[in-house]
């Protein structure tokens, strides 16, 4: 079945439409589960941001409410669902190339039905390189209407045909998707989605459209219950949280929304990501001062340092005007610890060009870096450009990257050993049995010892050696 289309507006039934859906659905399921016995099972696989990350949950609350509970084995699983990024080429490359194994699963098993979504499929090249080639996957969604999936799946196990449903633009936000979260005391919260930049090697305008910003009323509504709910730490999202609320009907700024969340009772921290730099307002740098459960924390992007590379990225800054304000944040909060995204061989980039990119990180210090090679994305400006650096520049410049962000990670870190900082418990640790990781108010890594009971507490650890991205700590 094709059916790609725009659609500009969903009446607020749809929400009630699709939860009809979803009690058919799990009627469906009860019954299998009667006549085998057996509970049907998903996967649900999530590449790419935070954003991205949040969506999976509002798939996992869906497919919750259908019925179907959530396994770690592919293999066995009734209903896989990845949802895509497109960022970089190689995200690309890996959807694939599962596709080709889950092709394996699903001749074993199949009724294995097979779901994509995400930003990579709101690429028409994809769209078709699907149909031709990988003709065993069953429903193909894109961004704008992730809240259907209950109907597609519906139409899908009545028809028994693939079903594409890939939108290009949908303006209005739907509210109150059920959901769920990994973690029982922090949550992720949208403020807002989509992007208005258009940096001109990045594909997210593309995939995730223009920007619109949640109201604030919905938001604060969202966490209160969050907090009734156990959570102490909201990550607020958004590819531009600076720019948050200039098109609301009645503008609010991203400093005032911050400002409201701070007094909301029973919640202990609140991070945001992504700023960007253009947008830092002198009043957000005073909300961040000034509101007490606002992480001392701040992910910049400054991408490069050369004013050429920036100027023919897009950007909107020089690295003279990214530096100022750095040094206002500095000033403003003495222990702010910053980190960054940075890209190495765009089009262009002379080896001056780099030394650049290689001074700002000097000059800042950042206590933890994501460091990337350009990947070329197509339908992108930069993607034309003609002076693509060769693969062997790229990845000396990025090993040298690497190294001075690894050594001045180590040195930005330091200056908190002897401190004794709130570590927020998330977990225990991945290596080392009986030792838990949390971290501080300003985002620092820490390992120390303790056991389960500690999650989602808030100890005070005096931190006592540095390991570069990660810090050992100990219970004071
Ligand atoms: N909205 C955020 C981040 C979006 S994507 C921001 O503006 O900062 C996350 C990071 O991926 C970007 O910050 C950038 O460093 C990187 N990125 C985006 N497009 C890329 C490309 N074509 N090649 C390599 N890295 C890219
Ligand atoms: Fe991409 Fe730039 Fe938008 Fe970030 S701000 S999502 S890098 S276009
Ligand atoms: Fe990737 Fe989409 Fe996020 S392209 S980085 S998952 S917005």
């Amino acid at each position: 079945m094709r059916n790609e289309q725009i659609k500009p507006n969903v009446s607020t039934t749809e929400l009630e439409r699709q939860q009809a859906i979803i009690e058919e659905i799990r009627q469906i399921n009860d019954e299998y589960f009667k006549e085998t016995g057996k509970k049907r099972h998903f996967y649900n696989f999530v590449m790419g941001c935070q954003m991205n990350a949040r969506d999976s949950e509002k798939l996992a609350g869906m497919l919750t409410e259908m019925g179907y509970i959530e396994t770690e084995n592919e293999k066995e699983a009734d209903f896989v669902i990845y949802n895509t990024c497109c960022v970089r080429e190689n995200a690309e490359n890996k959807v694939y190339g599962n596709l080709g194994y889950l092709k394996n699963y699903k001749s074993k098993k199949p009724d294995m039905i097979i779901a994509l979504c995400g930003c990579m499929m709101q690429q028409p090249t994809v769209i078709q390189t699907i149909k031709k080639k990988y003709r065993h996957v069953d429903i193909v969604f894109g961004t704008f209407n992730l809240y259907k999936l209950p109907e597609l799946l519906k139409t899908r196990l009545e028809t028994g045909h693939t079903i594409f449903d890939i939108w290009e633009t949908h303006e209005e936000i739907i509210e109150d998707l059920p959901s769920i979260r990994k973690k029982k005391f922090k949550a992720s919260v949208n403020i807002m989605f989509g992007c208005n930049n258009f940096c001109t090697y990045c594909i997210v305008p593309y995939v995730r459209g223009r920007e619109r910003s949640r109201k604030k009323e919905d938001i604060i509504a969202e966490i209160k219950a969050l907090v009734a709910d156990g959570v102490k730490e909201v990550m607020l999202l958004g590819q531009n949280v600076n720019s948050y609320g200039k098109n609301l009907e009645e503008p609010v700024t991203f400093a005032e929304l911050l400002r409201e969340i701070n007094e909301i009772e029973g919640l202990e921290r609140i991070r945001f990501m992504t700023s960007h730099p253009k947008d830092l307002s002198d009043e957000l740098i005073y909300a961040m001062r000034d509101c007490d459960k606002v992480s001392k924390a701040l992910h910049l992007p400054f991408q490069a340092g050369s004013n050429t590379v920036l100027e023919r990225m897009n950007r909107r800054y020089t690295k003279e005007g990214y530096l100022t304000l750095i040094d206002k944040l500095k000033k403003e909060i003495p222990d702010i610890l910053l980190t960054t995204d940075i890209i190495v061989g765009f089009p262009g980039e002379t080896e001056e060009d780099f030394e650049h990119t290689l001074d700002v990180v000097r000059k800042v210090g950042y206590s933890s870096a994501f460091t990337f090679i350009y990947s070329k994305r197509t339908g992108t400006p930069a993607a034309e450009y003609e002076d693509q650096i060769p693969e062997d520049v790229t990845k000396n410049r990025f090993n040298r990257l690497l190294t001075l962000v690894n050594t001045m990670v180590h040195d930005v870190n330091e200056k908190f050993i002897g401190h004794i900082m709130p570590v927020l418990v998330e977990e225990e640790s991945k290596n080392s049995k009986n030792m838990v990781t949390g971290r501080t108010p300003n985002n620092l890594l820490v390992h120390f010892e303790g056991d389960e009971s500690l999650i989602g507490t808030v100890v005070d650890v005096k931190l006592i050696e540095n390991k570069a991205f990660y810090i050992i700590g100990e219970r004071n």
